[in-house]
């Protein structure tokens, strides 16, 4: 069965266009992860500054492995400053992960 697995990702209400920036030059980072069934990434429309990475995977294992692979620390690093470019440090100021599944209600 489907697991979820919610990045919920603090930005500072200026910050926002830079993540979603940032997602757009990853997002194929993580396609080809064993398990991997897809993400999406949610902005938010009222008040909050909490962004969702909503992702899918085949089992639990498949999210362990992929959390912990070079994979992922690939994806995740800062740039570090390049030539006259600065470092660009992370947007987010906090996450958590949230586990989820989906209820079939037909059962
Ligand atoms: C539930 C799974 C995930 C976890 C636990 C996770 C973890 C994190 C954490 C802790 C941050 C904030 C710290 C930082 O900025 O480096 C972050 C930001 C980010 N994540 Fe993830 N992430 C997940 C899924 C994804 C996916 C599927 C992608 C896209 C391939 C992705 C790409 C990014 C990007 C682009 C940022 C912004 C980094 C920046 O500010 O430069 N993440 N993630």
């Amino acid at each position: 069965m489907t697991v979820i697995r919610i990045n919920a990702i603090d930005v500072p209400k200026d910050s926002g266009d830079e993540l979603a920036r940032r997602f757009a030059a990853r997002a194929g980072a993580v396609d080809g992860s064993p398990g991997f069934e897809g993400f999406e990434l949610m902005k938010p429309t009222d008040d909050r500054t909490t962004w969702l990475v909503v992702t899918r995977w085949a089992d639990e294992a498949s999210f362990d492995a992929w959390r912990t692979s070079a994979a992922f620390g690939q994806g995740h690093r800062s740039e570090a400053p390049t030539g006259d470019a600065p470092a660009r440090p992370p947007v987010a100021t906090n996450s958590q992960v949230w586990s989820y599944e989906v209820v079939d209600l037909s059962s």
